[in-house]
């Protein structure tokens, strides 16, 4: 095939998954039917698996259940187990479909973050067959493989907006009755994901030898300090749009989005960014309040594009004049 076929060939499935890539971006819950387990990571991913083990979404699998507060929790939304059913599993615990009913089989694991895996776990690490190495893969190939793992689901972290969308999905606590009712932390305030990411959760591997697990570059921190703000603006905006009671469920969310509006008109006054001034304009666009769910929901949806064109486009060399917003390493969790 002649030189300019192929790259026309190459340009046009890019951009076929590009958009795929992008149905993605509607709900980052897992299909159970397609989660394989932690266990079949670790035949190549041995590292990443001894970190995960020493952190508290692994230990939520053992000690939830049996911690009072948790059992209170369970109690007043009247709920018979915390390993089963539906209520507790979503953020707790990574389930997966045994013939038709779903099971807890980990705590928070690899695919909660990056996806299930059935679909792309044997794409995402073909370098281009099975005699092509690490070294000799092309750089086209190498955007093109990741943009058909996340094309096939993946929430690869070369795009930092989609596993920024997993953290936050979980940790603005998106679910009215477990916050009124059960009284369950209503979420987690102060999260920030360059703070939460790189303490005990990090595990970059891959992107020295394998073996050691070395630190991102500031140049990443800024894209992933923008992407966690932008995910947690539209989480707090999904939250707000499900809250039908004038409660702390309502208030908490609506409070949040609107932190992280602010935030967000903050960086982009420093930045004069294209990307997000198409975020700051959705969500300026919208009001905070209750029976509003299809603008709340629009909104997000704008921010979830913005934010995904944002990380996929941004350096990081662009964004300096964001740095001193950036946490000190003492406050990395
Ligand atoms: C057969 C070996 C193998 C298995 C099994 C495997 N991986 Fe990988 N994975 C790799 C290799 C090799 C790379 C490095 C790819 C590269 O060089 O960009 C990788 C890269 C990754 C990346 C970074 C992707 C990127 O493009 O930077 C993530 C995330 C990941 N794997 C998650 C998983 C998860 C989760 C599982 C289990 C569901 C899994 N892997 C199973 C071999 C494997
Ligand atoms: C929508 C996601 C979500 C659901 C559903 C959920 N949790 Fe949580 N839960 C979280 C997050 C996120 C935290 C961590 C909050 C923090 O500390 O920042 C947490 C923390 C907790 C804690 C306090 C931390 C600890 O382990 O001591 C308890 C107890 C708890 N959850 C119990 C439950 C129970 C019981 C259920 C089911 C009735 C449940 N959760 C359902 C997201 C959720
Ligand atoms: C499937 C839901 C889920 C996802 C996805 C998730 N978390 Fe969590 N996370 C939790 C829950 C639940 C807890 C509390 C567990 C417990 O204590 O029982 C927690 C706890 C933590 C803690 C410990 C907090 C503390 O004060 O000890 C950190 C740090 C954290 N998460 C960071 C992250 C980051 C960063 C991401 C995304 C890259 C992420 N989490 C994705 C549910 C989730
Ligand atoms: C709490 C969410 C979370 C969990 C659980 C998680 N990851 Fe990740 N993973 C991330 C984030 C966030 C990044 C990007 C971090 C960065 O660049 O600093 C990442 C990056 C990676 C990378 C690329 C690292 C590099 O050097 O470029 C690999 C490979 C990977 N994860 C594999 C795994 C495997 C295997 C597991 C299960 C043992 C796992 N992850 C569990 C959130 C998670």
């Amino acid at each position: 095939m002649n030189k300019e076929l192929v790259l026309t060939i190459a340009a046009f499935q890019l951009a076929i998954m590009t958009n795929i890539g992008l149905a993605q971006l509607d709900n980052p819950h897992n299909d159970p039917s397609k989660v394989l387990g932690a266990e079949s990571c670790a035949k190549c991913h041995d590292a990443e698996i001894a970190v995960w083990k020493k952190t508290p979404h692994y230990d939520t699998f053992k000690k939830l259940h049996r911690k009072p507060e948790a059992k209170q929790i369970a109690e007043r939304m009247g709920l018979r187990s915390i390993k089963r059913g539906e209520t507790c599993l979503k953020c707790h615990y990574t389930e997966q479909d045994h013939g038709g009913a779903t099971k807890a089989i980990s705590g928070i694991s690899c695919e909660s973050c990056h996806g299930a895996s059935q679909d792309w776990i044997k794409i995402h690490n073909d370098y281009g067959g099975p005699n092509i190495s690490k070294l000799q893969e092309t750089p086209e190939h190498k955007t093109l493989r990741r943009e058909k793992s996340i094309a096939n689901g993946m929430r690869n972290p070369s795009n930092l907006y989609l596993v920024a969308r997993s953290c936050l999905n979980c940790h603005t606590t998106p679910d009215e009755n477990l916050v009124n009712v059960g009284q369950h932390p209503t979420g987690s305030l102060d999260f920030e994901l360059v703070a939460w990411s790189q303490g005990m959760v990090h595990h970059n591997f891959v992107a020295s030898d394998g073996k050691h697990n070395s630190p991102s570059t500031t140049e990443r921190l800024r894209v992933m300090y923008i992407a966690g703000t932008l995910a947690d603006l539209e989480f707090s905006l999904r939250a707000t749009a499900q809250a039908t009671t004038k409660a702390k469920f309502a208030t908490t969310s609506a409070l949040r989005a609107n932190t992280m509006r602010k935030k967000l008109a903050w960086i982009q006054s420093h930045l004069n960014h294209p990307t997000l001034q198409q975020a700051v304009d959705a969500a300026n666009e919208v009001e905070l309040k209750l029976d509003n769910k299809d603008q709340l929901i629009a909104a997000a949806d704008k921010i979830a594009d913005c934010g995904f064109e944002f990380a996929k486009t941004a350096s990081g060399t662009e964004l300096g004049a964001i740095d001193a917003l950036l946490p000190d390493k003492s406050k990395y969790k």
